[in-house]
């Protein structure tokens, strides 16, 4: 086991361990005498590689899911004061990439049971100037993405599919990212696959790939490729001013050996959670994820809530998880509780967020997780009954 992080020395199990295997460093030695260190071949590549896995059309790579979220709003046209609808119960980026379209983002409740936007408060904040929604695929598990669709169509809304949790999450055989306009992934550490920063805009529309691939490098005409296979490489144009949103070739090596080992990685994320699901039942108070249905679930993170009867509070359980070594987390504050996005939510709105932010608790869970870090966590629950 790597030592904390955070230099705390009293903490014997993390929250999450990266898996960084003999192939990842290889390729990523093997990279690092290439001639040209970004926009190459391992770029090329990992995206192919993508296309071929999520059997999406197209595939974007980019800088971070954030930078994924914000150039699939401004593909969609979403533009100054347009509302987008957001889950209350999601991680800020979602937030963040509506306002940096001058957008507002209106974050809506969730259902208790399984975190999913509520379909009938989606409606309730629909309005004239409603012109996209971004449903997430919370926790690794396919979200309410039909009930979503249909109510996009009846209203004219854009879907940006959150498949930050989402790598090898699947709906009706559709890899999540494909169902929607567009989906946008994230490879950060913690993530399913990891390029240590990382995101990736998946679509089946030729016009909206262009669109991001565009945005992605400032917003210019040509690729890097053509620029230089023509007479003036210095030669291109910039219809609209774009970012820097670029996945450099280190880490879209790293994503294609990841990629390699997705199947295995999250067949050994199943393991773990199906132990804490077997092991963690029949708790009074301790409602376990609902994870176990027809869903497809790519189990990226394993959230418990803690409820009366169980005698301690979430914030309770976390310290004396804490106390005895061991590293939890929760997955989220409310975007409403935030000042900065406060004013864009009526607080009537997010009854459910309210109450589940107080009793959500994310379990420690990554591939290589031992039974004695897991034998932890549940002996340390258990000894409160
Ligand atoms: C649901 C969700 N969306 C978006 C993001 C943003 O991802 P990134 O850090 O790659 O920008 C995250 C990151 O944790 C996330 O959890």
């Amino acid at each position: 086991m790597k030592k904390d992080f955070f230099k705390d020395s009293k903490i014997k199990f993390p929250a999450y361990e990266p898996w960084i295997s003999k192939e990842d460093e290889k390729i990523i030695s093997k990279t690092l005498k290439q001639s040209m260190l970004t926009l190459g071949p391992q770029l090329e590549k990992f995206e192919a590689d993508f296309c071929k896995y999520s059997k999406a059309k197209y595939a974007v790579a980019v800088s971070n899911c954030t930078a994924a979220l914000h150039l699939s709003l401004k593909a969609l046209g979403i533009k100054e004061n347009d509302e987008v609808i957001i889950p209350d119960l999601t991680f800020v980026a979602d937030a963040n990439a509506v306002l940096a379209c001058n957008a507002k983002p209106i974050a809506v409740d969730i259902n208790k049971e399984n975190f999913f936007l509520s379909i009938s408060n989606v409606k309730k904040n629909i309005t004239k100037r409603t012109k996209a929604i971004i449903p997430v695929h919370i926790y690794g598990q396919v979200c309410n993405i039909e009930e979503i669709l249909d109510m996009a169509k009846d209203n004219n809304l854009k879907v940006i599919e959150d498949c930050a949790h989402a790598v090898g999450t699947f709906h009706k055989s559709k890899h999540v990212g494909t169902i929607g306009h567009t989906g946008c992934f994230s490879f950060y550490p913690t993530k399913n696959i990891t390029t240590a920063e990382g995101g990736m805009v998946t679509t089946n529309s030729k016009n909206i790939a262009e669109k991001v691939r565009q945005l992605r490098s400032h917003g210019m005409t040509k690729s890097l490729k053509s620029r230089y296979s023509s007479e003036y490489p210095w030669v291109f144009d910039i219809v609209e001013p774009g970012y820097n949103y670029r996945l450099d070739e280190i880490r879209s090596a790293l994503g294609i050996t990841q990629l390699k080992r997705i199947k295995k990685i999250n067949e050994l994320r199943k393991k773990a959670s199906f132990y804490y699901h077997r092991n963690l039942k029949n708790i009074p108070g301790i409602i376990l994820p609902d994870m176990v249905r027809d869903r497809s679930h790519s189990y990226h993170l394993y959230t418990i809530r803690v409820t009366k009867p169980f005698k301690l509070s979430r914030n309770q359980l976390y310290k004396k998880l804490k106390e005895n070594g061991i590293r939890t987390t929760v997955y989220w504050m409310p975007i409403h509780e935030y000042a900065a996005y406060r004013k864009f939510t009526k607080k009537s709105n997010v009854v459910n967020t309210t109450k589940i932010y107080d009793e959500i608790l994310a379990l420690p869970l990554f591939p290589n997780i031992s039974k004695k870090h897991q034998d932890a966590v549940i002996k340390v629950i258990k000894s409160v009954l």
